[in-house]
């Protein structure tokens, strides 16, 4: 079968794999390659064991694979073999040298643009699919024009915005498509071949083309803003606390103005996930980099903020617990960063956990999904932790439960069997604002929200 289009993608992460298998669902007439270099997830991908976990992806992959959907570690031949190739590596936050800690670590996306530059036989597009610090693309062609041999490439910025546990959702029906490229004949021609693969599902209107600054630069700003709105309302729950107000109706009142609106202002323990600290860090380092150190500060205070979140949860539990957590036990409910998830990446139950076993407290963990990697992100920290896929277990004759992830299964336990199969006095720590508090309260727990009063059974005499 001859198919229409031969798209290669090289990186087949949580956004990669998803992102391509979608592609092929909906684009039967395109051949759709996956390459990684890890052979281990390249198999996962071929297995009925997918190496991501994510609410509908096993359908559409199950739908598309080997029809039109092909992983495989061969990256030369598949490099060799397509017309198109998006770059979905990953661009982690760099780890040493110069902007160590802030900026983006290229050195995956510049071995790959080499990789594609030694390997190509004829003319390509390169989709930029990797959050990357605006004007990457100016060194990727750079490098990819670096030889004289008649072979073109055209880079595009075409952004993923798809949010884990719902990225079928987001993939199918997103809010928008952003593909940017340069404002030249053949930059806006390879945009074009862009265009077309997503119109086979997306409606015209929802699919916007821009400079390729543009797009690279928005891609890490609309996770900005989604980040400040939650280390905004953060921020609100700490007064809350002081003051009596309850964070979930001043949330309410405020997102009923049209003009702000309604999401993305769940006060929570602290945002995670391995784009926002990310991308905002890389935003402060560029904007640093460009002298503008006002706003560079002022995009660092939402990353501050959330790590006074994370800080101020631990504190909560401390002073609650009679300022000693020294051999208690403590159960966290969810490890993944949101529910739906497997993905542990900058959870904040990593840092709740290590703080707590500084404590010397011991941590039972459960989660539906995260365990494997709960461990891996907690191998060689010292401490007393185990790990347990029933939440009733885990909580079994621990002290206090602090609910980190916001999975539905921890809104309809029986909180009654769990409390009766607790220490006393027991107590909950609702990082999520997901239970109902009063009910809790009722059967006898000591239960503490974010940014609401807290319901406890002490008095002042006792
Ligand atoms: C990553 C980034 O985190 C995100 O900012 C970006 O938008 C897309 O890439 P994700 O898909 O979640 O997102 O990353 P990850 O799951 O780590 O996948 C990257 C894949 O690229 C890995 O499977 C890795 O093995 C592969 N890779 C990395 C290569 O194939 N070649 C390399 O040189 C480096
Ligand atoms: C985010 C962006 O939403 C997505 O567009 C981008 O492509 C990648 O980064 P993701 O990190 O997968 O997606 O999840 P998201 O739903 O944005 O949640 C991020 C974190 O914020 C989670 O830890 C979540 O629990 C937290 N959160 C979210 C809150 O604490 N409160 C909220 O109101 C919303």
């Amino acid at each position: 079968m001859t198919f229409e289009k031969n798209i290669l993608c090289i990186g087949a992460g949580y956004v990669g794999g998803p992102t391509m298998a979608m592609i092929a669902h909906k684009c039967p007439q395109y051949k759709v390659t996956v390459v990684d270099i890890n052979p281990d997830r390249i198999n996962a991908w071929k297995s009925e064991d997918l190496p991501i976990y994510e609410p509908g992806l096993d359908e559409v992959v199950t739908a598309a694979r080997e029809r039109n959907l092909f992983f495989s570690t061969d990256i030369e031949k598949g490099i060799k073999e397509s017309d198109i190739i998006f770059v979905s590596v990953n661009t982690p936050t760099k780890t040493f040298g110069e902007g160590a800690g802030m900026a983006s670590d290229l050195q995956y996306w510049e071995k790959t643009a080499r990789q594609i530059l030694d390997n190509a036989e004829s003319s390509k597009i390169i989709v930029e699919k990797s959050t990357l610090p605006v004007r990457t693309a100016r060194a990727m062609e750079r490098i990819l024009t670096s030889r004289n041999n008649h072979i073109r490439f055209d880079v595009v910025a075409n952004p993923e915005f798809l949010a884990e546990g719902t990225a079928i959702r987001d993939l199918e029906n997103p809010d928008r498509i952003l593909i940017g490229s340069r404002e030249t004949d053949s930059g806006r021609e390879a945009r074009n071949e862009i265009v077309d693969i997503y119109r086979n599902w997306v409606p015209e209107e929802k699919i916007i083309t821009s400079n390729v600054w543009s797009s690279e630069l928005s891609k890490l700003v609309a996770n900005a803003f989604l980040a400040q709105r939650i280390s905004s309302i953060n921020s609100i729950s700490a007064l809350c606390e002081k003051t009596q107000a309850d964070v979930a109706e001043v949330s309410k009142a405020v997102g009923m103005d049209n003009r702000i609106g309604n999401k993305f202002l769940n006060a929570s323990v602290g945002f995670g996930g391995s784009c926002f600290k990310k991308d905002i860090l890389n935003l402060v380092y560029l904007c640093r980099h460009y002298g503008l150190e006002e706003v560079s500060n002022y995009w660092e205070s939402v990353v501050r903020i959330n790590d006074y979140q994370k800080q101020r949860f631990v504190l909560t539990i401390l002073e609650a617990m009679f300022n000693t957590l020294a051999g208690k036990r403590i159960c966290l409910f969810g490890f993944a960063f949101k529910a739906d998830t497997g993905d542990t990446r900058e959870s904040p139950a990593i840092f709740i956990t290590k703080k707590l076993l500084d404590e010397k407290a011991v941590v039972n963990i459960t989660d539906p999904k995260a365990l494997e990697n709960a461990e891996a992100d907690l191998a060689g920290h010292n401490g007393n932790v185990s790990f347990v896929k029933d939440p009733y277990e885990a909580a079994t004759g621990c002290d206090a439960i602090a609910v980190v992830t916001e999975w539905d299964i921890y809104r309809n336990l029986d909180y009654e069997k769990i409390f009766n199969s607790m220490r006393k006095p027991a107590f909950i720590f609702d990082g999520r604002n997901i239970l109902d508090y009063k009910y809790l309260y009722n059967i006898g727990f000591n239960v503490y929200p974010i940014g609401k009063p807290k319901l406890t059974h002490f008095t002042k005499t006792n």
